[in-house]
């Protein structure tokens, strides 16, 4: 039998990959995101067929990626994680440069960056995989840590969504033990875990006007998990 919990022991960072112009832009939360050759240095950056940033990186041939400041804010993962810029202008508000590609470049919560062109596109299924040829990086402040998605999960108590290649149905998690108290309550909406252990009130005796918050679902949008995850 697998055990899908040893696919957590994969490390991987976070970032923000972007793509389009000073007229239309969009960029996503990854954390599949890799330098796979030296000479030339070129990275692959793993984009689900349906998020709206897939479209912009074929079209522009060409994506930005900003790495995650470890003290990156919840709101930073609500817009660019759990939102499509289908139906939402991620970019609004955003402190942005622009490349030499012309792609946008998200300088929020983030401490450095590189830049590439789209050399090559394979589909993977779900996902397409973008390799891309370094044009240009920098860092913003040398002070700060990346943040990993150990960190994120552990710490920030952050999962990901389906559309990131890592995700895995809880069905396929074995329970590590029986639910003990306090209990922890899951966000359906942007996977925000409410942990009892962590907090002085309990679940149930949050008012029915409390929101996630992460991204601001109604208390019924929680089911109770019951494992760690
Ligand atoms: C922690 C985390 C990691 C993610 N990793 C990926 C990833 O590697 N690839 C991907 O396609 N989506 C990933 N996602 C999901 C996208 O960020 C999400 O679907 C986003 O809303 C897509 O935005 P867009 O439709 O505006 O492009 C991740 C989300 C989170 C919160």
């Amino acid at each position: 039998m697998i055990n899908f919990e040893a696919l957590f022991k994969i490390s991987y960072g976070l970032y923000i990959v972007c793509s389009g112009d000073k007229s239309k832009c969009n960029g996503f939360i990854s954390n599949t995101v890799l330098q796979v050759t030296s000479e030339p240095a070129r990275f692959a950056a793993c984009c689900n067929k349906d998020n709206y940033t897939a479209g912009l990186i074929q079209k522009y041939a060409a994506f930005s990626v900003s790495i995650m400041d470890k003290d990156a804010t919840p709101e930073i993962f609500g817009r660019f994680g759990y939102k499509s810029g289908k139906d939402f202008d991620k970019m609004a508000g955003m402190a942005l440069n622009y490349g030499s590609t012309g792609v946008p470049i998200v300088t929020n919560d983030c401490i450095a960056f590189i830049e590439c062109k789209l050399v090559q596109t394979i589909d993977v299924g779900t996902h397409l995989l973008f390799i891309g040829e370094l044009v240009d990086a920098d860092i913003w402040d040398d002070t700060k840590e990346p943040l990993t998605y150990l960190y994120y999960r552990q710490v920030k108590k952050g999962v990901a969504p389906k559309n990131a290649p890592t995700y895995i149905d809880k069905s396929k998690l074995v329970a590590k033990s029986k639910e003990p108290l306090p209990r922890k309550y899951e966000c359906t909406v942007c996977g925000y875990i409410y942990d009892e252990a962590n907090e002085r009130v309990r679940f149930t005796d949050l008012p029915e006007s409390w929101v996630c918050p992460v991204c601001g679902s109604k208390k019924t949008d929680f089911i109770e998990i019951s494992r760690n995850i």
